[in-house]
Order: structure tokens, then sequence, then C-alpha cells
């Protein structure tokens, strides 16, 4: 039976845990941190400047359906079998405790970062250093798991007498107008719904996109801005710029859906930034963006190049693979939307344009390429093509030759 956590029993729960001393408990102050529909959570501060974030899920089934959470534990005991992917500084292992039963999961809180939304958000400035610091780490992840069966299974690891379904495939469109989503929806937000059923070729670009989904490496899958933070002297440090947290829903997936995801983490802070008004005109409100796309395009495009000087052979795999994590990128937006809706935000002239937009992408991503990022595909490849011609005769003349020319045995 689930014991829900509060302010006023988490000190205990850690206590009984062992991960915070019976001493000292004045020191001890709890702040729980914005809500959200999947988990409560809760930051404590301890002696010593020690603090810890506890999750726990609430909602949960008693029909046997996994948690969330173990799937995040399971990650870090993944991290700890292959130090390959531990030593990977940005994901380096946070979890000190999981509790199966009651659904909760203690991690260490970084007291000295920052969610990278919130410091776009607040400060308005996109150095490029820190999306490039997300490519490089994102490539880490997916090259070293790529078609790595070891990590394939491990990530299959069920529950305890659970059953795992085969991994999910992400690329799904929006179900049909049910007679639940007219109850939970106001008039206003059923225009999404009937909006984007109107529009047939959106419908079957997604048919396409889930019919081409290539699960090959681990993937996180839900790669937005809040699950990165950022270092709060990003810019005296030359590593440790980012983490990359909250592993609940990642598995085995395709490459291009982590990459879709964060660029639409990052097109939404342009879109929000619109002033949308019934007495202008679109041009008008783009104009007026207080985060002109100009403004992160720069951080888009280094982002992939990062990527793809990381893990260039994902291009000889997938030749068209910048035009998967654009229409990704598409159909992430339209779930933002459907997301808003969720959360009981209306469906506005904002939203109406993001549809648009989604769609434009999804149905015709080789032009967006160029409309989203400002650059053509041909520029983001070729240029990461040339660092690795001038990068291999180097590498290979600093080389010192570790073998002979004829082969000798030892003593001979
Ligand atoms: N280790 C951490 N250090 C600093 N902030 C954190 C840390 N972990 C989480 N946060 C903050 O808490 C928020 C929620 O954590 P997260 O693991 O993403 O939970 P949820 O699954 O509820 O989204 C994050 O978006 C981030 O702002
Ligand atoms: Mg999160």
């Amino acid at each position: 039976m689930l014991s829900p956590l509060y302010s006023r029993n988490v000190i205990r729960y850690l206590q009984d845990k062992g991960l915070c001393s019976l001493l000292n408990n004045s020191f001890e102050t709890v702040r729980e941190l914005k809500a959200n529909q999947k988990n409560c959570n809760l930051v404590v501060n301890l002696e010593d400047n020690i603090q810890l974030l506890v999750k726990q899920e609430k909602n949960i089934t008693s029909d046997g359906t996994p948690h969330e959470l173990f799937n995040e534990w399971l990650f870090q005991q993944l991290l700890q079998q292959f130090p390959v992917l531990g030593n990977i500084s940005a994901i380096a292992p946070l979890v000190l405790h999981f509790d199966e039963e009651n659904s909760i999961l203690v991690r260490s809180y970084l007291s000295e970062y920052l969610d990278l939304s919130n410091f776009y958000q607040q400060n308005n400035i996109f150095p490029v250093e820190i999306a490039s610091a997300i490519g490089t780490t994102l490539a880490a992840l997916h090259r070293a798991t790529f078609q790595r069966k070891e990590y394939h299974d491990f990530m299959a690891t069920a529950p305890a007498g659970q059953f795992r379904y085969s991994f999910y495939n992400p690329a799904q469109g929006i179900d049909s107008i049910t007679p639940e989503i007219f109850g939970q929806v106001n008039s206003q937000s059923l225009q999404f719904y009937t909006l984007y059923q109107r529009y047939e070729s959106l419908e079957a670009a997604i048919a396409d996109l889930a019919y081409e989904w290539n699960p090959c490496c681990l993937t996180h899958n839900d790669l937005h801005l809040h699950n990165v933070l950022i270092h709060s002297r990003w810019n005296q440090l030359d590593n440790c710029l980012i983490r990359l947290i909250d592993w609940e829903a990642c598995g085995w997936g395709d490459p291009a859906f982590d990459l879709g995801n964060i660029i639409a983490s990052y097109l939404k802070l342009w879109l929000y930034s619109l002033v949308i008004d019934p007495t202008l005109q679109l041009e008008e409100s783009l104009q007026l963006a207080i985060t002109p796309l100009e403004d992160i395009q720069p951080s888009l495009v280094a982002l992939l190049q990062a990527y793809l000087d990381a893990f260039p052979m994902i291009l000889e795999y997938s030749s068209d693979f910048l035009i998967r994590v654009m229409k990704f990128t598409g159909l992430a937006l339209i779930h933002q939307i459907q997301d808003s809706i969720h959360n009981c935000r209306n469906f506005d002239n904002s939203d109406i344009y993001k549809l648009e937009l989604a769609k434009n992408i999804l149905t015709m991503p080789e032009k967006s390429i160029v409309s989203i990022l400002g650059t053509q595909e041909s520029e983001i490849i070729s240029s990461v093509t040339k660092m690795n011609e001038v990068t291999q005769p180097e590498k290979e003349k600093q080389l010192v030759r570790l073998y002979y020319e004829k082969t000798r045995l030892r003593g001979c």
C-alpha cells in the first residue's frame, strides 16, 4: 500500500531508510517543487549543505503496470554496470535510493545547477557552448550503446514479478475525439482536435514516421529543456556544463526522436514569446517576438553539429537522419499542444500557429530545415564531413606506431 510523502513525513522517511542522521533535525528544511501531474517532488536540505530530491510517483495503478521510477532506477543500475556510460559526466549517477513498493526515488540534488529552461527564460541569452554540450552528451550516449545488445537486454528487465512489454514506439499521433475528451477539455480546445483531424496529410506523415521508427540505441525519450540542468558558473567551466536528468522514460529507441524533442523544446521558447493579439497579423507577431527564432537558431545548429561531430556514423547508417530529426520536431510540437490542453491551458492563436508550423515541418521537412534552422542540410553535414577530414590525418601523424612492421614472436 502506497504511503504518500509530504513535507511533514519526508524527514522521518529518510531517517528510517538511513539517508539522514537522527541528529540535527533543526537544520533540515523541505520545499516542494512546482506541482506536476506525474510526481510529487520534495527538496530536502540536510546538514553540511547536502540536498536531496525525493520523488514520489502519483496515481500508481494497481494493475501491475511497471512504475516509471523503476525505469529511472534501472538506468542508474546500468550506469554502474557499464562505466563507459557512467563516466560520461553529464549523465553520471545521482540516484541514492529506490523504494519500489512506495514508488519513491531519492536523488542527490545539485544545488549549483539550474533548470535550463528557466535559465534561458530569465536571461534570454543562448550561448552556443551550452547547446554544443547537449549535442556532444547525447551523441556519447547514443554512440556508446548503438546496436549493442547488452544495453538493450539490460533495459528490457522488468520489475520483480511483472512482464515488460516490448519497447514503446513514441511516434504516435493524437487519438480521435472520444466522449471522454469532450468531457475533459473546453470547447476552445476541441478546436485543436478538429483542426488536427482536418489535416489528412499530417496524419499520413505521422503514420509514415511511426513506420520508419528505428530503435537502435539507448535514448532518453523525454528530452526537453526542463530535464537539462546548467551549472550556475557555466561560463567559467570547460566541462560539467550540463547534466541530463529525469530518466523515467528512457529505453531502446530512435536517436532522431531525442534530437527532435530537444529542438522542439528550444522552439517553444520562441513560440511562447510571440505577442499574439487579434489586432495583429502573424507577420507582426513574429517581428515582435521577445525571443526571435534568429536568436535560437545558432544554438540549434551548434547542437546538431556537435552531435554529428561526435557520432558521424549515424549519417552512414541513416542518410535521411536530419530529415527524420525535423519530423520528430514537428511531432513534439503537436504533443506540446496536447500536453498544455491536458494541463488546462486554453488552445489559443499561438497554438494554432504552432499546429500549422508542426504540419509544415512534418509534411515538408526538407524545406523546414532552412526555415527553422536557418541553413541548408548540406551546410550542417558538410561542416561535419570537413571536420572529420581535417582531424583524421592529423590524428594519424600524432599516433606512435604500437606495432612492428613485421610480426615478430617474442624472444625471436
Ligand atoms: N539534481 C537536481 N539538481 C537541481 N535541480 C533538479 C535536480 N533534479 C531535479 N531538479 C529540478 O526538479 C525538476 C523536476 O525533476 P525531474 O526529475 O525532472 O522530475 P519530474 O519527473 O517530475 O519532471 C527539474 O525540472 C529540475 O528543475
Ligand atoms: Mg522532468
